[in-house]
This record gives structure tokens, C-alpha cells and sequence, in this order.
């Protein structure tokens, strides 16, 4: 099949040419949205990460050009209005599980970081200044984390969770038996959020979750309490958090994702004015850490992504079932 490969960076075109099956791909820098879709014409599938923007319009003008297949390399699909791909008869196929464990990591490396705030003790020691003040962290023994959303990544986080010794309580519309079983409890959003000292985000983004942390649920958060989000930006109402922190209410904040991401993350703007201040605002907090979206970004992951988006393509050129398609309804 012929492939255009959309938002490629260097370690895209690594990993997905040494595991492809034998296909045309053609890698494009560039994210797909209304602005790029006219270059897919002549492709028989789009390859798309997390940035990419596969609206109506943009559904539309990929059945114009003759695309056949949307294959997401990643798993959340918010990005992609798949009711309007499954109207036109294109199936959209994505990687549902990769190594849950690199992203449940990163979050607890988040933890860790904003906690014993090493990354400031690396600065400090490196200019030849050995004091301890402002250092002091806690010990995450014993300690209440607040698991939102137990599917793949969340039940990962569970694991290394207990490795820590904290007490687990979770909050997901299907509750998992094998947590229950292994101690997690599980209440409701309200109770879950209100008792924990750190609340870490692992739902996807829907209709139904999106700024789930809002001003009337950052309330209900433990004073000076730790929120991560490793899911996606737009589960927070970022405002809402700044203005949490600046009152207290909020004592740390670990994001990997920002809703405004798109923008921003996977570029190099290091010598350029950022014109997104809400960003910079959160960046001028002491208290807040954000990495760009590299909670994925293992070798482990990206040779699953690969291998799983290789597949998810063979069965659709072999007309096979598509085991990895979002079903819509
Ligand atoms: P999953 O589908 O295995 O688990 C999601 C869980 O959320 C399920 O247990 C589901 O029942 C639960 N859920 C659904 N609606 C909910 C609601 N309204 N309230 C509470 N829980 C709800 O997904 P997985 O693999 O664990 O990924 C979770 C999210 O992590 C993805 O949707 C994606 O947004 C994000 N992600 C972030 C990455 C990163 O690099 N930072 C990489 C991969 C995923």
C-alpha cells in the first residue's frame, strides 16, 4: 500500500521503516489537517499521531483523494471524528496497548521529580551549591493516590504504585477486579479526588471526561495536594489549575499534555517568542514540571507502535479483520 506518513520526526521514520512489511511510505513533517490533506492524494492510507487533526473536512477530502485507511500509531483517537470516517466506509485502525508501563513510568517519574525535586538539586550541585534548603520532599509511603481511569495505563501505574507502598484508591466507570482484588478502592470521582494527596489523570479524553478538573473538582482536592496528567491536555481546565496554584489549592502539578499542545509540543522554539502565555504562566510556576508529550517515548514503545501499525495495515491490505479498529456508536 501506498502510505502517506504524517508529523514524522526522526525516530518515526527510524522505527517504522525498520518494521515496515514491505509498503510505500512517504514521510511528511507536517501534521494532517485542512491546511495539509490535499497532499494525501493518490494514497491508499494516512499514518497519524497524536497532533494530527482528522475532522469532518478533513474525512471528507481524504475520501476524495481515494484514502482507504486511517492508521493512528498511537491509542487515544480523540483527534479523528471516526463517525465520520465509518459514514464514508474508511476504517480507522490504532496501537490500543504499548508498553502501558512507559507512560505509567513517566508519570510516576513526574512524581518523583516534583516531590524530591531532583531536577533542581541536578542545577544546584552542578554550580557548586550543596545546601538542602527548599529541598525537603515526603516520603510517598503510605501516602493516598488517587487513580483516575484503571484501563491499561492506570492498572500499570496501580502496579509501581504499590511497589511504593501508597494506598491506592481509583475512580473508572468500569472498576477492574484484579485491582479489587490486589486492595484498590474504588469510589466516586468526588470522594476519590477529595481524599487523595496526589490525583493522577489515565481516562481518556471524551465528551464525558473533558475538563473533568474544573474549578468545582480542584475544590474538592486535599490542600496543597499533587495533580499529573499524563492523558491528554484537555481532561484540565488549565485556567482553573492556574489559578488553583496560585492560591495553594493546587501544590504541585506534573503535565506531559497541554490542550493546546498542537502548537507547541514534538518543535524546537528554543530561540523563538512564545506566543502561548497560559503555557508560559504555568512554566513560571516553581511547583510545576511539564515535559511534551514523551510519556510513549520508549524503545519498547515505539518498536510495539511499529509493529502494531504494520500489522493493523497488512490485515486491511489483506482484507482481513481489522482486530485494532475503532468502532463508532
Ligand atoms: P485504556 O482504554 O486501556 O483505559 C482507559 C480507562 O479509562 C478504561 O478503564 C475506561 O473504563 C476508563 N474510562 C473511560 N471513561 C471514563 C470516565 N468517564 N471516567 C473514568 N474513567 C473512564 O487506555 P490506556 O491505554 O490506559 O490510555 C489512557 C490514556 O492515556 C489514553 O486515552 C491517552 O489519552 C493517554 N496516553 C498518553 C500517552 C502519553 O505519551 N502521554 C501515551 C498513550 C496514551
Amino acid at each position: 500500500m501506498k502510505i502517506a506518513v504524517f508529523s514524522t520526526y526522526t525516530y518515526d521514520e527510524v522505527y517504522l521503516s525498520r518494521f515496515n512489511t514491505g509498503h510505500e511510505l512517504n514521510f511528511f513533517v507536517l501534521p494532517l489537517n485542512e491546511q495539509t490533506v490535499a497532499l494525501t492524494k493518490g494514497y491508499d492510507a494516512v499514518c497519524i499521531f497524536v497532533n494530527d487533526t482528522v475532522n469532518n473536512t478533513v474525512v471528507k477530502a481524504l475520501h476524495e483523494n481515494g484514502v482507504q485507511l486511517i492508521v493512528l500509531r498511537c491509542a487515544g483517537f480523540n483527534n479523528v471524528d471516526v463517525a465520520a470516517a465509518a459514514k464514508l466506509g474508511i476504517p480507522v485502525v490504532r496501537v490500543p496497548a504499548y508498553s502501558p508501563e512507559a507512560v505509567a513510568e513517566h508519570a510516576m517519574a513526574l512524581i518523583l521529580t516534583l516531590n524530591r525535586k531532583t531536577h533542581k538539586a541536578y542545577n544546584r550541585v552542578r554550580e557548586g551549591n550543596f545546601s538542602l534548603e527548599k529541598l525537603m520532599g515526603f516520603n510517598l509511603h503510605s501516602r493516598k493516590v488517587a487513580v483516575i481511569g484503571t484501563g491499561n495505563i492506570g492498572k500499570a501505574f496501580c502496579n509501581i504504585l504499590r511497589g511504593f507502598g501508597c494506598k491506592i484508591s481509583a475512580y473508572d466507570i468500569y472498576p477492574d477486579p484484579e485491582l479489587i482484588a490486589a486492595g484498590v478502592i474504588y469510589g466516586t470521582l468526588e470522594a476519590t479526588l477529595s481524599e487523595a494527596d496526589i490525583v493522577s489523570l489515565h481516562c481518556p479524553l471524551m465528551d464525558s471526561t473533558h475538563q473533568m478538573i474544573n474549578a468545582d473538582t480542584l475544590r474538592l482536592f486535599k490542600k496543597g495536594a499533587m495533580l499529573i496528567n499524563t492523558s491528554r491536555g484537555g481532561l484540565i481546565n488549565t485556567m482553573d489549575v492556574i489559578s488553583a496554584l496560585k492560591h495553594g489549592q493546587l501544590g504541585y502539578l506534573g503535565l506531559d499534555v497541554y490542550e493546546q499542545e498542537g502548537k507547541l509540543f514534538f518543535q524546537d522554539y528554543s530561540e523563538d517568542v512564545i506566543q502561548d502565555d497560559v503555557i508560559l504562566r504555568l512554566i513560571s510556576f516553581p511547583n510545576v514540571l511539564i515535559t511534551a508529550h514523551q510519556g510513549f517515548f520508549t524503545q519498547e514503545a515505539m518498536e510495539q507502535i511499529a509493529g502494531t501499525t504494520f500489522q493493523n495495515i497488512d490485515a486491511f491490505a489483506a482484507k482481513a479483520s481489522l482486530h485494532n479498529q475503532i468502532k463508532t456508536g
